[in-house]
């Protein structure tokens, strides 16, 4: 889809994009291109712009609290150094906002059994030990469905992991106007686009990056000077061909792929010009060139991250602010939604 073109289903409701991200530490490169980057680019836009560390989430599996709260301050000084905001974006952690729950507990009533079972993403994540996984990690996507719907969220940027909660989203939006006879809430777009939205790890081009495979020279964390970045892309796997031309070339060749994808997204270009201006050269050529790009792009952000983790009340302030300010949209919608389903109050 476009960015900010309206359908006839979010038609009547202010453009307002919502978007979270689990504290649960080690923020990669793929957390960076495949969302951060993505929501700064949409705070630039025609959009009411709402950023949440989702800690309600991240405690569907074990979190140590003390990792926990620096993991949210973390992420917080993520956002703020790869240019949200806090002024122009509401950003905030789920926590200090209570209708994200109370609205969830709603959405577990309307969400049915059989859909939930669906969800892949609880398949992956609680593997054959499902029986042990907490009644959270099941019931997640309906909170998921509140943390958007609670702001009347028109678009959500996600990765291509999240489109099956996206469409849950839009079924509990569906049945709830259904079941009440209103056109309540508005059935979300997701917005899932650019050339590096799933970065792969670096040495395994089949595989995501992420912050929990074993081999540390896999991911480029956010937190990597510059150095770590250089040597990191040096040693990514590749084959031994020259880049091809075309997008076509790139069949088969996941390492190369990632690769070009990462330069494309760092350089906010399209696959087919890096193409186009690589094509034929050797990865001994363009491996420079995307360390230097990475480095440019990535190098300021951690040394931002760094400084502003010298100042945690600051980020506490920031983040009590933007739950204030939260809060004003969502506290009414939910006041609305009680009144909608009959409770007195
Ligand atoms: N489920 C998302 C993830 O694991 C995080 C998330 C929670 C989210 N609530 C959200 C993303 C609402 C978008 C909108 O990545």
């Amino acid at each position: 889809m476009t960015e900010g073109v309206q359908t006839s289903q979010t038609a009547d409701f202010t453009p307002r994009v919502f978007s979270g991200i689990q504290p649960s530490g080690g923020l990669t490169l793929g957390n960076y291109l495949g969302a951060i980057k993505r929501f700064v680019d949409m705070q630039d836009q025609a959009f009411e712009t709402i950023y949440c560390m989702v800690d309600l989430h991240a405690i569907t599996v074990w979190q140590d609290p003390e990792a926990l709260r620096r993991n949210t301050r973390e992420l917080c000084a993520g956002f703020i150094a790869s240019g949200i905001d806090p002024e122009q974006s509401i950003l905030f952690n789920q926590s200090q906002v209570p209708e994200h729950a109370q609205l969830g507990w709603v959405f577990n009533c309307v969400a049915r059994m059989g859909w939930m079972k669906r969800m892949t993403q609880f398949k992956d994540k609680a593997g054959k030990n499902a029986e042990n996984a907490s009644l959270g990690l099941f019931g997640y996507p309906a909170l998921m469905a509140a943390d958007i719907l609670i702001y009347h969220a028109t678009h959500v940027p996600v990765g291509e992991d999240q489109k099956q909660h996206l469409e849950l989203t839009r079924d509990i939006a569906t049945k709830f106007n259904h079941d009440f006879g209103v056109d309540f809430f508005p059935i979300t777009e997701p917005v899932i686009e650019g050339a590096a939205t799933r970065v792969m790890s670096l040495r395994d081009g089949s595989k995501k990056m992420s912050k929990s495979d074993p081999s540390a020279a896999s991911r480029i964390n956010m937190t990597d000077d510059a150095d770590a970045i250089a040597t990191k892309i040096r040693k990514a796997k590749t084959d031994p061909d020259a880049l091809p031309s075309e997008t076509d070339g790139l069949e088969g060749r996941p390492e190369a792929r990632n690769l070009v994808n990462i330069y494309a997204a760092l350089a906010d270009t399209s696959v087919d010009a890096v193409l186009t201006e690589f094509g034929g050269q050797q990865f001994s050529a363009f491996k420079p060139r995307l360390s230097e790009l990475a480095v440019d792009k990535l190098a300021p952000i951690s040394a931002e991250m760094a400084r502003l983790m010298q100042d945690q009340a600051e980020i506490d302030r920031i983040l009590a602010r933007g739950a204030e300010r939260a809060r004003t949209v969502a506290a009414p919608i939910l006041k609305q939604t009680y009144e909608l389903i009959g409770m007195v109050g």
